[in-house]
C-alpha cells in the first residue's frame, strides 16, 4: 500500500452513517500514520459551520480544509486567513457587491445566513422550479456586467454564485500540485451538485456515494468514465466500497 490524496465532501458523503464513519476514519487515520496519506475535506460549509460539524462528529483533523465550495483553502485548523495565493487567483473578474445587487432583483432568491456569505461565495436558497426560470436570467445579467461567475445548484435547494476559477475540483488540483500527488493517486468523494467539479476537472479518481442526489446522478448519466465509481452503499460505507474498488485500500 502507498500514500494517496483523499478528498471528501462532508454532508451526506463522509457524514451520514455514524458507524460506517467510525470504521472509515479508523482506516484513513491508520493509512495516514503508516503511509503518509493526506486527508482533505472539501465542503460547502463556511469554516464556522465546518467546526460545528467537526466537533459534533469527532472528525479527524484534516491535512487541509477546502471550505465554502472550493473558495477557501486552510492548511491548519486555527488559520484565520485562507491561503493567499488561492484568494488572489479567485479575485479576477469577481465583484461581490455587484452580484448581490443584481441578485436582489430576483425575489425567488432567499439569502442564506450571514455565516455562509463569504468573500468569494454568495449563497441563496431557491426551489428547483424557480431555479429553472431564474438561472438563465441571472446568468445573462451577470455576463452583461462582465462578471465571470458560475452558478452551482446543490441538493435541490442551495444556489452558490462563485468565481469561475473557484470550485472544489480546482482547489483539489491546487493541493495535489502543492503536494506533488498524481491524479491516479488522488481520489475525491461526493454526493451533490457542488461535487461535480471534483469529478470533471481531470483524471482524478471519483467516488459517487450510493445516496447521490438527483443533480449528480443526472450528470453522471452522461459522464461515465473508468475513473468514476458509483457506489452501491451510502455515505462512508460507499466511500469504503469505492476505495477498495480503486485499490487504494484493501478489504479487511
Ligand atoms: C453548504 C453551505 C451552503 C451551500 C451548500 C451547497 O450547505 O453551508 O452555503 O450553499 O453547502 O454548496
Ligand atoms: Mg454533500
Amino acid at each position: 500500500m502507498s500514500s494517496f490524496l483523499f478528498i471528501t465532501d462532508l454532508d451526506h458523503t463522509f457524514v451520514g452513517d455514524d458507524s460506517a464513519l467510525e470504521i472509515l476514519q479508523q482506516q484513513l487515520s491508520e493509512h495516514r500514520r503508516q503511509h503518509g496519506t493526506k486527508i482533505v475535506y472539501a465542503t460547502g460549509r463556511s469554516p464556522t459551520l465546518y467546526r460545528q460539524l467537526q466537533a459534533e462528529k469527532a472528525l479527524l483533523e484534516p491535512n487541509a480544509l477546502i471550505s465554502s465550495v472550493g473558495t477557501e483553502i486552510y492548511f491548519t485548523e486555527n488559520d484565520e486567513i485562507p491561503d493567499l495565493e488561492w484568494s488572489e487567483w479567485l479575485s479576477s473578474g469577481w465583484n461581490r457587491e455587484v452580484i448581490v445587487t443584481l441578485a436582489a432583483d430576483f425575489p425567488a432568491l432567499i439569502s442564506q445566513p450571514d455565516s455562509e456569505q463569504r468573500p468569494f461565495k454568495v449563497s441563496y436558497v431557491i426551489s428547483p422550479t424557480d431555479y429553472e426560470t431564474v438561472a438563465p436570467q441571472l446568468q445573462a445579467r451577470l455576463q452583461a456586467q462582465n462578471l465571470t461567475t458560475r452558478l452551482i445548484y446543490s441538493g435541490s435547494q442551495d444556489l452558490d454564485i462563485l468565481p469561475v476559477n473557484g470550485n472544489k475540483g480546482l482547489a483539489m488540483q491546487f493541493l495535489a500540485k502543492r503536494w506533488q500527488i498524481e491524479p491516479h493517486r488522488t481520489v475525491a468523494c461526493g454526493d451533490s451538485g457542488n461535487d461535480i467539479d471534483l469529478f470533471q476537472v481531470g483524471a482524478e479518481r471519483g467516488i459517487l456515494v450510493g445516496n447521490a442526489k438527483p443533480e449528480l446522478l443526472a450528470w453522471y448519466q452522461t459522464n461515465h468514465s473508468p475513473h468514476l465509481y458509483l457506489a452501491k452503499a451510502y455515505y462512508a460505507a460507499g466511500i469504503l466500497e469505492g476505495l477498495i474498488h480503486f485499490g487504494f485500500i484493501t478489504k479487511e
